[in-house]
């Protein structure tokens, strides 16, 4: 089934939320529902994104800039929303994200505390303050997903952040979520997988059924 309109749908959440293993039961749910999607990512998404991704991922002897990563990000974003995003929306595709930019809000905004005004000028010079449909905002104790990543492998430069900064991460999510009720929705990330998924099928069928 494709739709007229297209739509575009993000996740997010601070790390080890299980963003991958919702993403899983999405593209699961939209598959059986006949629905026409796309996965991608941020950063990422597309060959420049993804090599943009790697640049600011990396360990490096030097600091990286607060503002040299939030502009990193959003170099991605726009090759990303104009190659990838708009095309598929166009086209009638459900379009999921994994991240967009309510994570430059959290991360960049609270994390490394730069003014939002300029995170917002961003938002509207360069990707035309495109907002998504639907996010879904998966969210528990910093130390429940910190736990979970302490044994994959090597962290890249945001994991290796303190938890302050990532309390800062969390506290910036609910603030957006507050900002724009309308498309965020809450989800529990603490559950086991199965309540996980349980709610985010019934977030799907309540959007769907609209
Ligand atoms: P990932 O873990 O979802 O692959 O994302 C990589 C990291 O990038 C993660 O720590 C969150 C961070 N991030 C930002 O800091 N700002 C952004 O705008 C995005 C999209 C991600």
């Amino acid at each position: 089934m494709t739709l007229t309109q297209g739509l575009f749908i993000t996740i997010e959440g601070t790390e080890g939320m299980g963003k991958s293993t919702v993403i899983a039961s999405l593209s699961e749910f939209l598959k059986e529902k006949g629905f026409d999607y796309l996965l991608t990512r941020e950063p990422g998404g597309t060959e420049i994104a993804e090599k943009i991704r790697q640049v600011i991922l990396a360990h490096y002897d030097e600091t990286m800039q607060a503002e040299t990563e939030l502009l990193l990000y959003f170099a991605g974003r726009l090759q990303h929303v104009q190659t990838v995003v708009l095309p598929a929306k166009s086209a009638g595709k459900i379009v999921i994200s994994d991240r967009f930019t309510d994570a430059s809000f959290a991360y960049q905004g609270g994390g490394r505390q730069i003014p939002v005004e300029k995170i917002r000028l961003l938002e509207q010079h360069f990707i035309n303050d495109l907002q998504p449909d639907l996010t879904l905002l998966l969210d528990a104790p910093i130390e429940v997903g910190l736990n979970r990543i302490a044994s994959r492998g090597e962290k890249d430069r945001i994991e290796i952040e303190n938890i302050a900064f990532f309390e800062r991460v969390r506290e910036s999510y609910h603030q957006r979520a507050r900002e724009y009720p309308n498309r965020f929705r809450l989800i529990d990330a603490g559950g086991s997988v199965e309540e996980v998924q349980e709610k985010v099928h019934h977030i799907f069928n309540e959007f769907f059924s609209k």
